[in-house]
């Protein structure tokens, strides 16, 4: 079992504790995450890195321990070289404590302390190796880190940018999250079934999964078209039609933001009834062990449309939006 040290995002704090579980859990389902506030120490059998950097949005950096104890050098964990070779520069940032010389006391000592066991040099400016130092009380970690640029990219996907732009489009950056909420793989067929202009289908293409996106207003399901082909949604189908009809089975996941008649129309309906007529039918097609991942207004009450249609929720996360309005991500397995 090896120790991994992450650094997510206070913005919505339980947001991004969650999106780190999830994706950790698909790395190794018996992983612990222990948490101090942003901080979280990651106990895995398999290095959950890769998929952190390569999808979590809320991540600021991650990266394996390397040195545990009740002083930095008392247990290095790995080979000195491991940690950075000699012809490496590295630089060390301290996490805590908050008092700044106290901060810069203990990066110079932990940096006289690494080059001596690695004969490698300081750089501050462009070090080759980011080495983070976390003080807890009884212990002081040393990790190996890498700044994450997935919130950049996903930011660079945003509504905006792509060909088609519609108000109601879920941003790229939450869609991103939903997709590691609902732990979505390239294996996966994941169904939007109010897909709109195709944010949540165009984060599920980029992780490579097949896609079905499923809108009434035939506008949005063009526009979702030519969004999925920016993205290479060479799996991707979007099909006008009603999501209380569903024209598919034996899909893996089903993520989705529903209208709440603010934005984006319900037609007349209601938004409840919408997605309780949806999941009815959802429940009855998708495939066993399917998962999901809705994000509705908090009177929708969506956890508990989900529990009676025998739905296991496993997480709720909300959002506060505006005064008027707290958004629930509710993540359910079948
Ligand atoms: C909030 S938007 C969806 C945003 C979208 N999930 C995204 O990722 O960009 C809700 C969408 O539901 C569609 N809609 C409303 N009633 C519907 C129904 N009965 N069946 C299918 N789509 C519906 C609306 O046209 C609207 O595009």
């Amino acid at each position: 079992m090896d120790s991994y040290l992450t650094v997510v995002s206070g913005e919505n704090l339980s947001l991004s504790q969650a999106e780190l579980e999830s994706l950790v859990k698909m790395v190794d389902s018996s992983a612990r995450v222990k948490w101090r506030g942003t901080i979280g120490i990651v106990d895995a059998s398999r290095d959950p890195c890769d998929i952190i950097l390569r999808r979590a949005v809320l991540v600021k950096e991650c990266g394996r321990i390397v040195a545990d104890g009740q002083t930095i050098d008392d247990s290095l964990r790995v080979e000195p070289e491991d940690v950075v070779s000699s012809n490496e520069t590295f630089c060390v940032r301290c996490l805590a404590p908050s008092d700044y010389e106290q901060k810069k006391r203990m990066e110079t000592d932990a940096g006289a302390r690494v080059e001596k066991w690695t004969g490698a040099r300081v750089s501050l400016k462009s070090p080759d190796v980011r080495l983070v130092l976390f003080k807890l009380e009884d212990r002081t970690v040393l990790c190996k880190s890498v700044v994450s640029d997935a919130r950049l990219r996903a930011i660079a996907r945003g509504s905006r940018r792509k060909p088609f732009f519609h108000p109601s489009m879920m941003n790229a950056p939450l869609a991103g999250v939903l997709c590691n909420l609902a732990q979505i793989t390239s294996n996966d067929v994941v169904l939007d079934p109010f897909c709109g202009g195709g944010g949540i289908v165009c984060e599920a293409a980029i992780i490579g999964a097949t896609t079905v996106g499923i809108d009434l207003n035939w506008k949005l399901v063009q526009g979702a078209v030519s969004n999925l082909e920016q993205f290479g949604g060479n799996n991707s189908c979007v099909v006008l039609g009603d999501a209380r009809s569903l024209p598919i089975d034996h899909f893996d996941c089903v993520v989705s933001d529903p209208p709440y008649g603010r934005v984006s129309s319900t037609r007349g309906a209601q938004s409840v009834d919408l997605v309780r007529s949806m999941l009815n039918q959802a429940v009855e097609m998708a495939s066993s062990g399917a998962r999901f991942c809705i994000c509705g207004a908090r009177e929708m009450n969506v956890s508990q449309v989900m529990n009676e249609l025998g739905l296991d929720v496993v997480r709720s996360v909300s959002i506060r939006v505006h005064r008027s309005l707290t958004r629930d991500i509710v993540v359910a397995r079948h």
